[in-house]
């Protein structure tokens, strides 16, 4: 079958063979015949360069349970094929705290933790209690603690160590029922809710729906898997020389000698930000954003990749690590 919408950069691979399970159980028989799978989630952290011969095992667990604590705190466990802004809506819905900023993010529950998700001064981890996955090699379901996903920036334990090793079929978030623990901090969206005092949980994220639309495209319109690469963090000593030159660059403090920039500045200085290349591109109103206006191969937004990395280390000496998982 075609790929083409079951990925949100809209690459148009085949997969010879695709099955769907709908519980654990029938994820353990499939893993029990199969080990080398390709593990389809929400499709939307990739980019497909070529035809995939592995079975595609597409994630599709339903269901969201909710484990009431105390008067302030509910432990929710969403499966891993849940859609993650569905369950954030439905979040809110019940006047669950602490997903919000997180509104509208594409992709599944189940891969939410791989990269740490994170928006607008939030990340998963922030709430995220534990997670439940199946270790491929055995069959067999294992607990990660926060502590053993070992979360960083846009970063986990299943990025690295444990990289291909686990499928994770549930996460358990621990949010709140009221006394929510509100996080307006980033401009935009102190700018968007300036008029209400008490913003609700609804209120933000609908600030952040209207702030994601405005820059960032719709994979449904134009296919792309959102930031391409990751903001780059370098030391101060490199900081202070690039602000010399460039006064206005733009910055964020993340330790005491670690200063973050954002890639989209450094993307956009180098001239690429809204340029078009036969189908592929850089979005005009985010230039991390690498987009697929139609046909674009996956080589080819690979290839565009390539070159905005090399403009960029032979402008400012900056290495881009890309975000998205090249397969
Ligand atoms: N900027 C530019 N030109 C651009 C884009 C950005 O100059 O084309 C500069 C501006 O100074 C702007 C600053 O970069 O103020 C920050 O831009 P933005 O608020 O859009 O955030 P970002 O750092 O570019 C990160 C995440 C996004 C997330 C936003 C909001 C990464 C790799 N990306 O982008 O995540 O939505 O912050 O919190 O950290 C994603 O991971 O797919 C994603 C969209």
């Amino acid at each position: 079958i075609s790929l083409k919408n079951y990925n949100t950069f809209g690459i148009n691979v085949t997969a010879k063979r695709f099955i769907s399970v709908n519980s654990l159980h029938e994820l353990k028989e499939v893993l029990a015949i199969e080990k080398e799978i390709f593990l389809y989630g929400g499709g939307s952290n990739m980019l497909l360069t070529a035809d995939i011969t592995k079975l595609v095992v597409h994630l599709n667990l339903k269901g969201i349970i909710v484990n009431d604590t105390d008067e302030n705190d509910v432990f929710v466990t969403a499966e891993a094929g849940e859609n993650w802004h569905d369950f954030v809506i439905w979040c809110i819905s019940q006047n669950y705290g602490g997903l919000e900023n997180l509104s509208l993010i594409p992709g599944n529950v189940g891969t939410s933790p791989i990269q740490n998700i994170g928006a607008y001064g939030v990340e998963i981890k922030d709430t995220f209690h534990q997670l439940e996955a199946i270790e491929i090699e055995t069959g067999k379901v294992k607990i990660f603690t926060k502590e053993a996903c070992n979360f960083g920036y846009r970063n986990s334990v299943f990025k690295n160590e444990l990289k291909g090793k686990y499928i994770i079929v549930n996460v358990t978030f621990k949010l709140t029922k009221n006394k929510h623990h509100l996080n307006i901090s980033y401009g935009a969206i102190k700018n968007y809710l300036s008029n209400i005092e008490h913003p609700t949980l609804k209120e933000i994220s609908d600030a952040v729906i209207y702030i994601r639309k405005s820059k960032l495209p719709d994979p449904k319109e134009i296919g792309n898997s959102g930031s391409f690469f990751k903001n780059p963090v370098i030391s101060k000593i490199d900081f202070d020389k690039l602000q010399k030159k460039y006064p206005e660059i733009p910055n964020y403090i993340v330790a005491e000698n670690e200063i973050k920039i954002p890639a989209g500045w450094l993307i956009e200085q180098c001239g690429f930000k809204g340029k078009r290349y036969g189908d592929t591109g850089v979005h005009k109103n985010q230039a991390l954003v690498l987009v697929n206006y139609g046909n674009a191969t996956g080589k080819e937004i690979f290839e565009l990749a390539q070159k905005i990395q090399q403009t960029v280390k032979n402008t400012f000496n900056i290495n881009l690590e890309i975000e998205v998982n090249i397969i």
